[in-house]
């Protein structure tokens, strides 16, 4: 399959987008969070292409796209009073909710679960894509399952090219990590996934919030809340290893340690002196460090890395969704000094 690269900037391209998702194709667009592989969610043929392409394990349910709270009620059987406190406070933008699937939805867009989880994006290209073509989009992150998500469109190319109907070419995601994931069906709000909207920023809307045990440790057994977090995730090739320590003692640690890739903070960029240093973020400025996380990951695929250490980030804010994401990656494989 030839895939077609639109340019966000051309007004036609965003048309063509939306009449290739309004006729069953599927198509990589931006978001401020991460590229997503977006195909109607109305459409039961059109997601299976998503799934194929992604090569994403059936019961692994994606998120949908809409354009407010209007669309909202277009795929959710109920909306209760702190979805709708929600939406108010953090739509536009990194966070999505998982509430009651109305009908219309196909059961095997959402995993085969009753419920949905839905976001509205801030990023203007995706909302004018989802307004062009009428319907919410249901896409997950447009990577090959399991690997790095793509904060490019050019790690799109990478993972995808030849297998979607097209990409939306556009500048890097702002926020570079997966939107904030919270369960509304319970008795108690839930938080799934961490993301760039913070705990604390939940907490003010939702002061009952849980924090699910897969937000910062592995999941144990039983039944996922979120089915998503039992697999394997934004995972290089490469072994890696994440090491919790001061400055200093990660500097001690790391340097001798030359058949590896060490990835550091800025701030202690010059004390790291091994031949293999990649600087993944900033110790002052975590948003940056999310921002730049994916693209790090990436690069030691394309180092051919065989081994990386990764100093953790601060679980503070948005750092918490970093050591959520470095915690996948390293397969939980932590050192604590
Ligand atoms: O920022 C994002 O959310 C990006 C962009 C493209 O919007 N999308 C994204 O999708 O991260 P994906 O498929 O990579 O991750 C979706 C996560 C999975 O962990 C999945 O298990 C969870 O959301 N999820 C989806 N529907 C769910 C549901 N009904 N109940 C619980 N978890 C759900
Ligand atoms: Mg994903």
């Amino acid at each position: 399959m030839k895939t077609q690269i639109f340019n966000a900037k051309n007004k036609e391209d965003i048309t063509a987008a939306a009449d290739i998702l309004r006729s069953g194709g599927v198509v990589a667009i931006p978001t401020e969070t991460v590229y997503g592989l977006a195909a109607s969610c109305l459409d039961e043929t059109a997601v299976k292409k998503v799934f194929a392409a992604k090569g994403r394990p059936q019961d692994n349910p994606l998120i949908l796209h809409v354009d407010g709270i209007k669309m909202l009620d277009t795929v959710v059987s109920e909306i209760s009073d702190k979805a709708i406190m929600c939406a108010n406070t953090f739509w536009p933008g990194p966070f999505t909710m998982v509430l009651p699937r109305k009908s219309t939805v196909p059961a095997s867009v959402c995993g085969g679960l009753d419920t949905a989880a839905v976001r509205c994006p801030s990023q203007s290209t995706a909302r004018a894509v989802i307004a062009a073509a009428g319907v919410p989009l249901a896409a997950p992150s447009a990577n090959i399952s399991g690997s790095p998500s793509p904060t490019t469109w050019q790690h799109v190319c990478a993972d995808l090219d030849g297998k979607i109907d097209a990409i939306i070419m556009d500048k890097p995601c702002s926020v570079g990590v997966e939107s904030t994931v919270v369960s509304l069906v319970g008795e108690h709000p839930r938080l799934l996934r961490p993301g760039a909207v913070t705990v604390e920023q939940l907490r003010a809307v939702l002061p009952d919030l849980e924090i699910d045990e897969a937000v910062t440790g592995k999941f144990a057994s039983g039944k996922a809340s979120s089915p998503g977090m039992k697999y394997k995730h934004y995972a290089p090739k490469c072994e890696m290893h994440m090491i919790s320590a001061d400055n200093a003692a990660f500097a001690d640690y790391v340097n001798n340690k030359n058949d590896a890739v060490v990835l550091c903070f800025e701030e202690e960029a010059e004390s790291i002196t091994v031949k293999d240093k990649l600087v993944y973020g900033s110790q002052s400025m975590p948003e940056l460090t999310a921002q730049r996380l994916f693209d790090a990951l990436r690069e030691l695929d394309r180092m051919c890395a065989k081994k990386a250490y990764v100093h953790a980030p601060s679980k503070s804010g948005v750092g918490l969704a970093v050591y959520n994401r470095l915690q996948r990656a390293c397969e939980f494989r932590e050192i604590k000094l």
